[in-house]
């Protein structure tokens, strides 16, 4: 039976109802089956779809159906002013996650050279945003993943940035010698037994990326305690946390010596990031429980 673009999208939002917009899922699935923008479908409603082209939606909706997240289906995520491509190897970016890149731009102007690491780059979000918005600052984007960074590497050579080095390793371990101006991590953060880490489009995303022992706050206190080392003096941190972390973090950043701590929340007024000044010669010289 012929089925026309309006027709099948009326059938697909409807299979979609478990989504929280099955309309515009329907519709970012179908344009890309098409390979045309989404104002085609609204151009052309009665077009009639070919049977090679129907299947291939009709297997896209299936997927979401069963909570695939629409940017894997989509094979990118639109983050900061880029498009990111994305698979299930690495992170969805989230929007929230633009607050620390707002942050650590607002740290330095276009005409300096800073020094800046964005530790667990994943697809490259933080990393790729930044060097598009300074040119002159040097940016290394590292991440213990070998798939994030073959995805990080491909979103570089994409947008054709010259100011990223990309390297592999665990949080400040993966740093090249010298020091930073500013370090800056999302890491994992969401306590095992979460049932976040269980429901709906999350399930799709890599555990390692997700997941952190000791409450969700292990690789945050690891990256905080590391990062004294590796900061210059009056270096900044930059930190995205659980929306229940932020007092616990930033008391474990004025144990550590760090100066400024200032709690940031995001545009939903969630308590999301920290921000923190290294102005201790005598790094690691305070030893601090990471338990
Ligand atoms: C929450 S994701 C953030 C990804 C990316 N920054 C973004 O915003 O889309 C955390 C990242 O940390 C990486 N990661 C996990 N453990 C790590 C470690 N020990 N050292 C370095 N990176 C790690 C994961 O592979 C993942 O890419």
């Amino acid at each position: 039976m012929n089925i026309t673009i309006k027709q099948a999208l009326d059938v697909a939002a409807a299979e979609l109802s478990q989504s929280d917009s099955p309309r515009l899922d329907a519709e970012l699935l179908l344009a890309q089956s098409l390979s045309v923008e989404r104002s085609y479908l609204f151009a052309y409603p009665e077009r009639i779809l070919s049977h090679a082209l129907r299947r291939r939606f009709d297997e896209l909706i299936r997927r979401r159906s069963k909570s695939e997240p629409i940017a894997y289906l989509l094979g990118e995520k639109s983050f900061w002013d880029l498009t990111l491509k994305v698979s299930s190897l690495v992170l969805i970016p989230r929007p929230e996650t633009e607050l620390l890149v707002e942050t650590a731009l607002a740290l330095g102007s276009s005409s300096e050279s800073l020094r800046v690491s964005d530790l667990g780059t994943g697809s490259g979000a933080i990393a790729l945003s930044i060097a598009k918005a300074r040119p002159r600052w040097h940016i290394t984007g590292s991440d213990i993943s070998l798939d994030a960074l073959t995805m990080a590497k491909k979103n570089l050579e994409l947008l054709g940035l010259n100011n990223v080095a990309l390297r592999k390793g665990s949080w400040c371990d993966a740093l090249p010698s010298g020091k930073m101006d500013i370090i800056i991590a999302n890491p994992p953060y969401i306590a095992p037994g979460d049932p976040h880490l269980s429901r709906g489009d999350v399930r799709f995303e890599p555990v390692l990326a997700m997941r952190a022992e000791s409450n969700g706050l292990k690789d945050l206190q690891t990256i905080a305690a590391q990062a004294r080392r590796k900061l210059a003096l009056g270096g900044w941190l930059l930190l995205e946390h659980g929306y229940e972390q932020q007092a616990t973090l930033i008391s474990y950043l004025l144990d550590c010596g760090y100066r400024d701590v200032e709690g940031k929340k995001d545009l939903a007024g969630v308590p999301r990031m920290v921000k923190a000044r290294w102005d201790c010669p005598a790094s690691d010289s305070n030893p601090v429980n990471l338990s």
